[in-house]
């Protein structure tokens, strides 16, 4: 989630530039960098001082030259490359006249890496942005004016951006372009601005526009004109923007939690993006273990915490029924004083959104210890977890502020899950066509999460009569078990009520006998197979007074036979659907939370990461 900025025609362009970079700071990030650009000349400044790196910029830009008009700016929150000043945008093309920003995967940067190389390009990061730059640059060469040679560069593009070019030789113009990333436009007389997010330009710019995917925005002092990648004019539409910088800094949500909820279909996207090359090989971020040491795993163990053991959870049924290798899950405050065994060929997984919970780290240290292998599953690049690996998969989430966790919960499945189909695809215990069709099919979860959202207002409706309620049970069989573990402990986190998770088929063991009129019982119940017991488990809760929500697919005619209220799903791959199924339940633990006046972005007694045994 990296945020980029860009002026033209401005009187104060390193103070707009400086100021937006800091307001954009909420995104997270772990470097900096401008670009002024006037004729013939080029001035840029990067730093990597993690959350210090716009003061950083603000120290190496005193030193910067007056009398520029024009300029770009970016906060990089590392994806590809670690996070150092030589990966910090802006990037420049070999001449060093043209400078870029870039937010966003480039999925087939190997490709054309090795493509502009072969024509003399020399590269000088370890990123996959720097490829638009030189792209640019060959089709500069062309004779091609800015705006048509990065119209032509991003056909060759395959991925998510939002990109911002400029060139020396062609001052005064920012060419723009979206793809997945956001971006927006702004207005004011003699001025125009670009930006990742309104807050940066909010108190700059008097109109704001919002750029779709696959538009091309050439601005100038006088405003700006836009294309669609065929080069056809589109107008952008016009933004109502009323808000306060702390309003627009949650994207016009009321609370960090929300915006978060809602940014989960991009979780999603953004985790499987640049995932398999070109052999059709499912890829990490970073791998220091070989192949076939993976494919002769014996034993995997997930080491986790809070909302992360609850995706690691969801991970063993994943690598069990593809890659069948047994696998344990242990909350990671346990594994390491439990003398664990660790047998040659057992390979642990660190689930963790920080990389700096510190169970988990030091789960993961004792396992390397005993001669395990570790894979981290992290948020954040570079984190502990990560670095102590020997290999990494990175959950593209983005910067999570609300205390509960909510989206890097979704991007932990689909990274786990990736994992699961790797195992699978060195082990041969898929066939290709099926690892194709489940990959196809995990890229589409994001869609039906956005279709799940869109439902939020019968969820609230549901919540409402249910907000006097004391005491719930969560259920679930399959994935939908801590699928409902998760649903409680996001209801408990945000009303302080009290929530228990629970497998549907334990239900008889105990938890029965507390069921009475006054209890609510939520259910995911969207597994076909284990529909008819879910079915018959509700039932009993039922006779027994209590009230029942399910979550259901949409396709579920007997559902309404044992539910009092039913929130609808799309129907998926079994697998997937606790990134679907989750989105209720967030939804209704939200509801609730607000409902009854509780702050749910700081619930009490919480912190977001947990450094202290
Ligand atoms: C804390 C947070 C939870 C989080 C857990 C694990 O308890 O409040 O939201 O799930 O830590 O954090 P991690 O960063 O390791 O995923």
């Amino acid at each position: 989630m990296c945020g980029i900025i860009g002026v033209v025609g401005s009187s104060d362009t390193l103070g707009t530039l400086l100021e937006g970079l800091q307001r954009l700071e909420y995104r997270g990030y772990d470097s900096a960098g401008i670009a002024l650009v006037r004729q013939g000349q080029t001035w840029r400044a990067r730093t990597a001082a993690g959350t210090e790196s716009v003061a950083a910029l603000r120290e190496e830009c005193l030193s910067a030259p007056s009398g520029f008009s024009s300029g770009i700016g970016h906060t990089r929150w590392a994806t590809h490359g670690a996070p150092e000043a030589i990966n910090a945008h802006p990037h420049l093309d070999c001449s060093g006249n043209i400078a870029i920003i870039h937010n966003g995967i480039i999925e087939n940067h190997t490709e054309l890496q090795e493509q502009l190389e072969a024509r003399g390009h020399h590269f000088t990061s370890v990123t996959d942005s720097e490829v638009l730059a030189h792209l640019i640059e060959d089709q500069r060469q062309l004779g091609l004016e800015l705006s048509e040679a990065v119209r032509q560069s991003l056909l060759l593009v395959r991925g998510a951006f939002a990109l911002a070019a400029m060139d020396a030789n062609e001052p005064d113009v920012i060419v723009a372009a979206r793809r997945i990333s956001p971006l927006v436009v702004g207005t004011a007389p003699g001025v125009t601005y670009l930006a990742s997010d309104v807050p940066a330009i909010l108190d700059r710019a008097t109109a704001f526009y919002a750029v779709n995917d696959d538009e091309v925005v050439r601005l100038g002092p006088e405003g700006f004109r836009a294309t669609d990648l065929e080069g056809a004019p589109v107008r952008l539409r016009q933004l109502q923007i009323d808000w306060d910088l702390e309003t627009a800094e949650k994207g016009g949500n009321d609370d960090f939690m929300s915006k978060e909820i809602n940014e989960q279909p991009d979780a999603i996207r953004a985790t499987l993006l640049d995932r398999r090359r070109r052999n059709g090989a499912i890829c990490f971020d970073e791998l220091r273990i070989s192949d076939e040491e993976l494919r002769d795993v014996k034993r995997v163990v997930l080491v986790a915490a809070g909302t992360s053991h609850h995706a690691a959870l969801v991970a063993k049924y994943a690598i069990e029924r593809w890659a069948r290798i047994s696998v344990e899950v242990d909350i990671s405050s346990e594994y390491r004083y439990r003398d664990p065994i660790v047998e040659i060929g057992t390979l642990v997984i660190g689930v963790s959104q920080s990389g700096e919970t510190i169970d988990t780290i030091q789960a993961t240290r004792e396992a390397q210890r005993r001669g395990a292998r570790v894979v981290a599953i992290s948020n954040i690049v570079d984190s502990s977890l990560a670095r102590e690996a020997d290999a990494v998969i990175y959950t593209r989430a983005g910067l999570e502020v609300s205390v509960a966790s909510t989206k890097a919960f979704v991007a932990q499945v689909a990274a786990l899950e990736l994992l699961a189909l790797r195992l699978a695809q060195l082990r041969s215990t898929l066939e290709p066509k099926d690892i194709d069709a489940l990959f196809l099919g995990l890229n589409a979860v994001s869609a039906q999460v956005a279709t799940t959202l869109d439902r939020r207002s019968h969820v609230e409706l549901v919540a409402k009569e249910l907000l006097h309620a004391h005491d719930f049970f969560f259920l679930g069989r399959h994935v939908g078990f801590p699928t409902a573990l998760e649903g409680a402990l996001k209801l408990k986190e945000l009303t302080y009520l009290h929530a228990e998770g629970y497998p549907a088929g334990g239900l008889k063991h105990g938890p029965l006998a507390l069921i009475e009129p006054g209890v609510v019982v939520v259910a995911v119940a969207t597994d076909p197979s284990m529909h008819e017991k879910i079915l018959s488990n509700l039932a009993e809760v039922k006779a027994r007074g209590a009230s029942v929500v399910a979550v259901a697919t949409d396709d579920d005619e007997h559902i309404d036979s044992v539910a009092d209220y039913v929130l609808r799903v799309p129907a998926s791959e079994p697998m997937f659907t606790p990134m679907i199924d989750i989105v209720p339940l967030q939804l209704f633990a939200y509801s609730m939370a607000r409902g009854l006046g509780r702050n749910v972005d700081r619930p009490r007694n919480l912190a977001k990461t947990v450094t202290v045994e």
